[in-house]
């Protein structure tokens, strides 16, 4: 019997309990979540309701439960320290502890690391601390230019020059802003190409990479609105990405691996856990956009479900330094995931009214992210709601299985129908021909 600890209350969770459960191990699951997610209840032999970052309320229920090992879903636990508070009770997590996490919740250190252990993968970019140089920089990057604000702020501390500032004025500004809230700003040039998700499970020397995802950042169909958590995904049955070449996928995943080994190296402590990477194809190879220390939600839902490894060994393996002694298998299956989100998302979520979710056809899987469930059905809390996954051998099938399901939810809700269409995906096809000629 396996007594595991699951941190979050999200679709992400659903998934990743979902897929314990699958283990040929035996599995009990002690879940801590702010709300009663109703997918992962039904998995739950225990569920605390509390904050994913409560310390007290955590180190309380893992001494009364006693779990083998711990598994933190989202970024705010990690970045808090959960997985260190864990560890001193003798809980392993195959989360990382709060040194390494820095690899998501400081943008500036990963960007800083690349560049001290010559990892070629960053663009042009400077953190500044004050003003000194900071309008020089922008005259040299010209109009092509990104300001991050440092620190966890879910992609909204990102400006995108021509989507969110107007030229350099505007860009000066937002970076001095920026550095009057968090005393440190990234300018850095604006790449052009096609993003995507490439994550790799870590025991702090080895790794090992899972299937390629694309997700869809913006709110609304042909990459327009807002940007969002994200709003679905997909994947392909040969494990790549329509757009990419194979050496754009070995180029990436040798960042991965030796931002790993630098990460021991400047800090001493081994990185466990999920390195989840966003890269940008660009017109000459492969950039990094940014490292997050944890499952992307939705990639996560591409990925788990077709994983034929055990994860359960798996997340063993990242605690025990043995991830070299497993090959991490996935069925060539499609996958693609379109994410039901409440009118008004991500702005102005309407929250509290009720959705009706019809039959869900059989090779689709749905994941309970921001709902209640109350006696007379479910509720909107504000936020996505439902992931909905199609699984089968095409991308097509995959395609119209997601769209049958989440097409049948009725109540104030959108998503966005052309994810995972041939249309839109030539379409990134295309744009990726003509930067590279
Ligand atoms: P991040 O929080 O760093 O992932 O940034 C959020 C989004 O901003 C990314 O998914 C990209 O679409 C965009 N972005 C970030 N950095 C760059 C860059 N250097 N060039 C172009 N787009 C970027
Ligand atoms: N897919 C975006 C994220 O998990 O941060």
């Amino acid at each position: 019997m396996k007594k595991i600890l699951l941190i979050g209350n999200g679709a992400r969770e659903h998934v990743i309990a979902e897929t314990l459960k699958k283990s040929k191990h035996e599995v009990e699951l002690f879940v801590v979540g702010k709300s009663k997610n109703p997918g992962i209840f039904g998995l739950a032999k225990e569920y605390l309701l509390a904050d994913v970052s409560d310390k007290n309320a955590i180190r309380d229920f893992a001494l009364k439960v006693r779990p083998d090992f711990a598994i933190l879903g989202p970024e705010a636990p990690i970045a808090a320290g959960i997985a260190d508070l864990l560890l001193e009770l003798g809980v392993p997590s195959a989360s990382p502890l709060q040194t390494v996490g820095r690899l998501e919740s400081s943008k500036s250190f990963t960007r800083d690391l690349l560049e001290e252990y010559k990892i070629l993968g960053n663009p042009k970019f400077k953190v500044f601390y004050n003003e000194e140089g900071l309008a020089e920089f922008f005259a040299e990057l010209g109009e092509d230019f990104v300001v991050k604000a440092d620190g966890l702020k879910g992609g909204k501390g990102v400006k995108v020059s021509g989507d969110h500032l107007n030229g350099i004025e505007e860009g000066l500004a937002y970076a001095k802003e920026c550095l009057a809230e968090g005393g440190r700003v990234i300018v850095e040039e604006k790449l052009i190409g096609q993003e995507f998700s490439l994550m790799s499970f870590c025991d702090g020397i080895h790794t090992a990479e899972m299937v390629p995802v694309q997700d869809h950042k913006r709110a609304y169909e042909g990459d327009k609105g807002p940007n969002t958590g994200g709003m679905g995904s997909y994947s392909c049955p040969d494990h790549m990405m329509p757009f990419l070449k194979p050496s754009d996928l070995e180029e990436a995943r040798e960042i991965t691996k030796k931002v790993a080994k630098a990460l021991f190296d400047s800090t001493g402590v081994y990185f466990k856990g999920i390195m989840y990477g966003g890269f940008i194809a660009v017109k000459s190879g492969v950039r990094l956009i940014e490292y997050n220390a944890r499952f992307g939600d939705p990639e996560v839902m591409n990925v788990l479900p077709i994983m034929k490894t055990d994860f359960v060994d798996i997340c063993e393996a990242i605690i025990d330094g043995t991830l070299d002694k497993l090959t991490i298998e996935s069925e060539k299956k499609a996958t693609v995931c379109k994410y039901l989100v409440p009118n008004g998302y991500p702005d102005k979520p309407v929250a509290g009214q009720r959705i009706v979710v019809g039959e869900i056809p059989a090779g689709v899987q749905a994941y309970y992210a921001s709902v209640d469930q109350k006696e007379d059905g479910l509720y909107l809390s504000g936020s996505r709601a439902i992931a909905f996954v199609g699984i089968a051998d095409t991308l097509d099938a995959a395609e119209k299985l997601a769209e049958s399901a989440v097409g049948k939810v009725t109540g104030p809700v959108f998503y966005r129908k052309d994810i995972g269409t041939k249309a839109l995906i030539d379409k990134r096809v295309e744009m990726m021909k003509m930067i590279r000629g």
